[in-house]
C-alpha cells in the first residue's frame, strides 16, 4: 500500500504570521512529497512494501542494504512530516496542561526551561534535523536526529518535533533560525502532543499495583492507597523514627510522605492514577518490591 501525503487539517495561510503561506505550500506540497514518492519507489515490489512505516524505522537493519538508506531517508521523511503537520494549528501555542504539564515540570521543572532546552536543541543541530520532545517509557526528554532520522527508530516514542531544515523556514526568516524555532512555539497543537504522550508505551506496572501493604493494620492492595492513606502511614511512621530496633523506619516515613505529595500534587486519588515511573519509584523506596526488580 503506498504511502500517501495526509491533507493539512488547516489552510496553508491558518500559521501566518508565524509560518507563510508559501513555505507551507513548497514544505507540505513539494518535499512531504518528495519522500512520499522516493519512500513509494524504494519499497514498491518488495515484501516490505505493506509494512508500516513505524516499523519500517525501528528494523532498518534487517532492510536489504540496496534500499536501507533510502527508506531511512525517505519514510522517515514521511513519518516526520506527519508528525510535524499534524502538531501545529491555528489555535495553537500557549502550554499545555494535565498530565503532559507535570511530565514537563518532572524533567524540565518550568515550561520557560523546556522551551529554553528545546530551542538550544533545535539551534545545536548542525546542518539539517530534528529537535525532539520523546517519551522513553517513564519520563519526557529532548533529543535531536539528524537528517530524517527519527527517535523511534532509538525505542524512544517521538511527541513533537521541530524540522531545522532549512526548507521549513528560509523563504520566511532566512538564515534565522532561532526567529523560526520561536514562532513555531506560537502554532503548537499542544492537545495533539497531549495524546501522543497519552498513548505512548509505558511499563506494565499492574504487579506493583496488585502488591498489598498494610495501612493501620489492614492489608490493601498498593494501589489503592489514598492521599489519606499515605500521609496517616507517615505520621505513624515518623512517631516512630529513631527507634533503636527499626533503623530503616525514618526513611520508610519519609517516602510515605513524598508519596502523599505526590498524590496531592497530582490531584489524584489513589496510586493506581499515578505514572508508571512515579508508582515504581515509590514501591521501590517503600519496599513494597524489592530495590533489584524496580531497577528492571
Ligand atoms: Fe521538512
Amino acid at each position: 500500500m503506498a504511502y500517501t501525503v495526509p491533507d493539512l487539517n488547516y489552510a496553508y495561510d491558518a500559521l501566518e504570521p508565524h509560518i507563510s503561506e508559501a513555505t507551507m505550500r513548497v514544505h507540505h506540497d513539494k518535499h512531504h512529497q518528495a519522500y512520499v514518492d522516493k519512500a513509494n519507489a524504494a519499497l514498491a515490489g518488495t515484501e516490505w512494501e505493506d509494512v508500516k512505516p513505524i516499523e519500517l524505522l525501528t528494523r532498518l537493519e534487517e532492510l536489504p542494504e540496496a534500499i536501507r538508506d533510502t527508506v531511512r531517508n525517505n519514510a522517515g521523511g514521511y513519518y516526520n512530516h506527519n508528525i510535524f503537520f499534524r502538531s501545529m494549528s491555528p489555535e495553537g501555542g500557549g502550554e499545555p496542561d494535565g498530565k503532559l504539564k507535570n511530565a514537563l515540570r518532572d524533567t524540565f521543572r518550568t515550561f520557560a526551561i523546556f522551551k529554553e532546552t528545546m530551542e538550544a536543541a533545535a539551534m545545536s543541530t548542525f546542518g539539517s534535523g530534528w529537535a525532539w520532545l520523546v517519551h522513553d517509557g517513564s519520563r519526557v526528554l529532548i533529543v535531536t536526529t539528524t537528517n530524517q532520522d527519527n527517535p523511534i527508530s532509538d525505542g524512544l516514542t517521538p511527541l513533537l518535533g521541530v524540522d531545522v531544515w532549512e526548507h521549513a523556514y528560509y523563504l520566511d526568516y532566512e538564515n534565522r533560525r532561532a526567529e523560526y524555532v520561536q514562532a513555531w512555539f506560537e502554532v503548537i497543537d499542544w492537545e495533539v502532543v497531549a495524546k501522543r504522550f497519552a498513548a505512548a508505551p509505558v511499563p506494565d506496572v499492574s504487579y506493583i499495583l496488585e502488591r498489598t501493604v498494610s495501612i493501620s493494620g489492614t492489608m490493601i492492595p498498593f494501589g489503592d492507597i489514598t492521599l489519606e492513606g499515605a500521609r496517616t502511614q507517615s505520621a505513624e511512621l515518623g512517631a516512630l523514627a529513631g527507634w533503636g530496633p527499626m533503623a530503616k523506619v525514618g526513611s520508610i516515613a519519609r517516602a510515605w510522605g513524598e508519596l502523599a505529595k505526590n498524590l496531592e500534587g497530582r490531584g489524584a486519588d489513589t496510586v493506581s492514577d499515578l505514572d508508571a515511573a512515579m508508582v515504581k519509584k515509590a514501591a521501590v523506596d517503600l519496599w513494597v518490591i524489592p530495590p533489584e526488580r524496580g531497577m528492571i
